[in-house]
């Protein structure tokens, strides 16, 4: 495997595999101390992909808290261990000079209007934005014909999916269902600041997602006017569980609009998402709400 530590070297090596065969190129956009989630997507990539590349970059225009980007958890050399066993062609890791040599204000930024704004977005000012900037760049250097995101980060995914679209990056992009642990909880680079005791409560943002499903699904004479209550219900169940919630929402899983009051939720395809302080921890998570269930009928 390759390990291309700045602009000019990825520059370098595209230009030599041009010169070969160039082949499919699938890029794994992340921010390193890889776990199963993040090998999920690698492994999608190596199925599909003549050439598959991982970028490990922890971008400090996307973290809104300083503290959170002073202790996000950087494990580069175990990290490429790990892709080198997956069978990655080549691991790009710059520096934050390399991508940023502006510093942390550079001359161009991407924004995804309203999308950036909702929920995440609106607990997190900019850090959409320093997601699509760097995924932007990243596009642009890697030039991929397909790209790998995880259902885990759903608003991401989406926003991306919206950036490639309007902006006419010539990229396929793709999303890879959330990989959990045993006992429900999403796989997150976070989970090791947990201590232990809010390690056992951290499952039940998932089992509280799966009861607003449930309901949802089972909805009978179902109209989205419910939907505040199940909402304001599921934030409390968190509440007494431990957590600080400071969102809970059931959208449309397409925009991530609000389902329209009046109108059945049968066959809609909705999504419920939430965020939540457990400790000194944020956790998101969300569960898909495929073709609820109108039982009206
Ligand atoms: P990071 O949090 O490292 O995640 C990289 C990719 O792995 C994202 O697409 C994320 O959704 C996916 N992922 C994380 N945990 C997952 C899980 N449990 N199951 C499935 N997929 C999972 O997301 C980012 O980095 C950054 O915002 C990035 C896109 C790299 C831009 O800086």
């Amino acid at each position: 495997m390759r390990v291309l530590r700045d602009r000019p070297q990825l520059v370098a090596m595209h230009r030599e595999w041009a010169r070969k065969e160039r082949g499919t190129i699938a890029l794994v956009p992340t921010m390193g101390n890889l776990h199963e989630g993040h090998m999920a997507l690698v492994r999608h990539a190596r199925e599909r992909a003549q050439r598959v590349v991982v970028s490990i970059f922890v971008n400090p225009l996307q973290f809104d808290r300083a503290e959170d980007l002073e202790h996000y958890p950087r494990t580069l050399d175990a990290d490429l261990r790990k892709l080198t066993e997956a069978g990655v062609d080549a691991a790009f890791c710059p520096s934050e000079d390399d991508m940023y040599p502006q510093g942390d204000d550079p001359p161009v930024r991407v924004v995804v209007p309203v999308l950036s704004e909702i929920l995440e977005g609106a607990f997190r000012p900019g850090h959409f934005d320093g997601v699509a900037t760097v995924v932007t760049k990243l596009l642009n250097l890697v030039r991929p014909d397909m790209s790998l995101f995880g259902e885990k980060d759903y608003q991401q995914f989406r926003l991306i999916e919206r950036m490639v679209d309007g902006l006419d990056i010539p990229t396929r992009i793709e999303a890879i269902p959330t990989v959990r642990a045993p006992d429900g909880l999403a796989l997150s680079s976070r989970n090791s600041r947990l201590s232990e005791d809010a390690r056992a409560v951290a499952p039940e943002l998932k089992r509280v997602l799966d009861e607003v499903a449930t309901v949802c699904r089972a909805a009978t004479r179902a109209d989205a006017d419910r939907i505040p209550e199940v909402e304001r219900r599921a934030s409390d169940r968190l509440r007494e569980a431990g957590f600080d919630p400071e969102y809970l929402s059931v959208r449309r899983a397409v925009d991530l609009k609000e389902p329209e009051t009046g109108t059945p939720l049968a066959g809609q395809d909705l999504v419920v998402l939430a965020a939540a302080w457990l400790e000194h921890v944020r956790l998101i998570d969300n569960v898909r709400i495929r073709g609820a269930a109108d039982a009206s009928a």
